[in-house]
């Protein structure tokens, strides 16, 4: 079975694709972490083309660890987990993301790992561009203020900041398949303002074909 999860930064994505995963016992796929490492690269080599350092890159996610834990992020080997949340790479990953050679190297690499198996993967352009076919769609939004404030909390940095970026951030994110603030088509909507990641991972589980379910 395939999960295509797409949607803004602070929609909960992660979070409810980790524990979605999890919960139904499938492999998770951050795409976002893998235009992370490209933009890391991009900082730590400014003179070679982004678009060869992710054809060339080996990005490995490992399987998860205790429900809190975040997916280990090993770039050529390099534990870079913490270092792809920095502010400056998250700044470089939406640069890099917008080179379209960037993006067809990765999301080669997307689909080559989601050929076999069972898989949550998550990002922007899962259920447009990487996996139109998927099994089931989800589209997670939130409204602005409370997109702002999650990723204000989870950074530890102001809310009103944040949000102002944020508009910036969703624009710069857009194209190439890519629709953060609209669903694509066949994908099931679903607003997570108010909801607990509870919640939202139990309406997503329950949208699983029925043919589809794990056991
Ligand atoms: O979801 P995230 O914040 O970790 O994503 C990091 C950057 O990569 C963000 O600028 C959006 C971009 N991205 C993308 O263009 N396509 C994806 N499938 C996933 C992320």
């Amino acid at each position: 079975v395939l999960i295509a999860i797409d949607g803004p930064a602070g929609a909960g994505k992660s979070t409810v694709a980790r524990a979605l995963a999890q919960r139904l016992g499938l492999a998770y796929l951050d795409s976002g972490a893998m235009y992370r490492c490209v933009g890391l690269l991009a900082l730590e080599r400014p003179t070679s083309a982004p678009s060869a350092l992710a054809q060339a890159v080996r990005i490995e996610l490992t399987a998860d660890g205790a429900p809190s834990d975040r997916q280990a992020v090993l770039l050529d080997g390099r534990d870079v987990s913490q270092e792809i949340r920095s502010p400056a790479v998250s700044e470089a990953a939406s640069r890099v993301a917008g080179d379209p050679a960037v993006r067809e190297a990765l999301i080669a690499k997307q689909r080559a790992l989601l050929s076999s198996g069972d898989w949550v993967a998550e990002g922007r352009d899962i259920a447009t561009v990487v996996a139109p076919d998927a099994d089931l769609k989800i589209h997670l939004s939130a409204d602005a203020a409370e997109r702002a404030r999650r990723r204000a909390a989870e950074l530890g940095a102001d809310p009103a900041t944040v949000r102002a970026e944020q508009a910036l951030r969703d624009e710069r994110d857009s194209g190439f398949g890519r629709s953060p603030l609209q669903a694509a088509q066949g994908a099931v909507e679903l607003d997570t303002s108010g909801l607990s990641v509870e919640q939202v991972v139990e309406r997503i589980a329950q949208l699983v074909p029925v043919g589809r379910r794990p056991p």
